[in-house]
Formats: structure tokens, sequence, C-alpha cells
């Protein structure tokens, strides 16, 4: 199968996204800074992309087709910001869903062959998922399981440089998806990570919740080098250390601390 995105195709692209991303500037200043946010880190998951990329040795071709699923898994987020007011797709729409009918609406992909076309949709569609449909093609599964990795490595760079700021006074209830800043943490939440599970969503209550339900993410990173930029990077003890006052069990923070070893070795 020939999935090749040729530079004119890809400059295209990167024209469009920067030309659609800046119409949703100067509205409001919420909506400027979590577009600016989503820029940014969409920019940052081009980067990862390409890193994972060139760790697992793919080709020029195939690099440029992370990259162009990585520039568009998250471009439903400004919609979704614009017309909702939060990130949180469980209080507005699934913003892989809602990508998608951007780029139908307005035949961004149409220029390419439909293959790659198909391959760079369901990558999109599967980045946000609980899980990875097993009966996918292997080639669709790969970029899937890029952009997954790639998405969370910059994630992590955002809460981490957040829960840091946050300290100082810097508040942004978009990035903590409208969740209460409270000391609770769920029994579901901690169990989840002892039987070494991801985090489901729907067990998501508070802002600390959501730290171990980012902590859990360990066990759903693909690559070696992407474990490798977490630990080198320190984004699991950041996280940690944003939750000291709520002394939780630390057996939490050694099972993923142990984990993300076990990944690079
Ligand atoms: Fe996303």
């Amino acid at each position: 199968m020939n999935l090749a995105i040729n530079q004119t195709e890809f400059q295209k692209f990167k024209n469009w996204f920067s030309g659609y991303a800046f119409s949703f500037k100067g509205y409001d200043s919420a909506l400027t800074e979590n577009t600016n946010l989503k820029e940014k880190h969409t920019y940052k998951v081009c980067e990862a992309i390409l890193d994972i990329g060139k760790s697992i040795f793919l080709n020029e071709e195939e690099l440029i087709l992370a990259e162009t699923v990585a520039l568009f898994h998250d471009v439903g987020r400004f919609e979704q910001y614009k017309r909702f007011g939060t990130f949180m797709d469980s209080k507005s729409v699934n913003h892989s869903e809602l990508g998608i009918e951007v780029l139908v609406r307005e035949k961004v992909l149409d220029i390419i062959a439909s293959e790659t076309k198909d391959l760079i949709i369901k990558a999109i569609r599967y980045h946000n998922q609980a899980r990875l449909p097993e009966s996918e093609n292997e080639e669709c599964l790969l970029f899937s399981r890029l952009v997954r990795d790639a998405d969370k490595l910059d994630i992590y760079r955002v809460v981490s440089e957040y829960y840091a700021e946050q300290k100082q006074g810097r508040k942004n209830k978009a990035i903590e998806l409208d969740l209460p800043d409270t000391q609770s943490v769920s029994d579901e939440v901690v169990m989840a990570v002892i039987n070494r599970k991801i985090v489901s969503f729907k067990d998501v209550k508070s802002l600390n919740d959501f730290k171990i339900l980012q902590l859990a993410w360990i066990y759903d990173i693909n690559f070696s080098f992407t474990s490798r930029r977490i630990k080198n990077e320190k984004y699991l003890d950041k996280i940690w250390d944003s939750m000291k006052e709520a002394s939780i069990d630390p057996y939490i923070f050694l099972l993923v601390s142990e984990h993300i070893n076990k990944n690079i070795s």
C-alpha cells in the first residue's frame, strides 16, 4: 500500500492547521489562551512523534505520515472549547470525533489517497480511546500507538509545568478539566493503579484522581523511547510532588516507578 504524503501536501496541511487555529483567537481571553495551549501542544506532539518514530527507524514517508497524524489528532479541541468552554469530553463531545468532522467538513484530507486518509482518521479516532481495537491492521495500530505515546509525552509536559505554576497561583480550569481540587482520592482510581491497570475516566472525580490517572498512563506506553523520556524529564516525580498534601499511599508511586524502569530495561 502506498501511503505516501509528499512535501507539498504536508505543507498544505501545516498551513491549513495554523490558519484554522488562528481563526479561534482574539474573541475572548480564555478561548485564545486555550487555543494557544492546544496549538503549542499539537506542535510538541509533532516533535515527539518524530523523535519516537526515529527511535524505531521509520523511513521518511512514514515519518511524514506520523507527523500528519500528530498535526490533526486534536483538531477538534478548538471547536470543542469554543462551543462548550471545556476540554472534558464527557461534559461536551468526543473531541476526536469532532476533529474528524472538522477535517471532513473542510475537505482537508481530500488531496491525498483514500487509504492514507482512512488511516489518519482511524489513528485520530483511536488516540483517546481507552484501548486500541485488536482487529485493526498492523499499520493502523503502529500509527495509533505512535500518536498515543507522543500525546501522553506532551500532556506530561503541559501538566507538570502547570502543577508547578499552580503553586505560584496560576489557575486554568480547562487543564484541570473543571475537576474539584480537593484532597479526596477515589477508591476505584487507587485500585486500578494497584492492579496495574489504566484508570477509567468515569472514575475520575477530583483533580487528584486525574493526576493518578496520568501516573497510570505508564501502563499504556508503547515504545521504550517514550518511557526513557518520561523518566529523564522526571514527569512522574513532578506529578507525584504536586499531590504531597493529600497523603496518598506511596505504594502507588513505587508501582509506577517500578513499571517505568521495567519498560526501559
Ligand atoms: Fe486529544
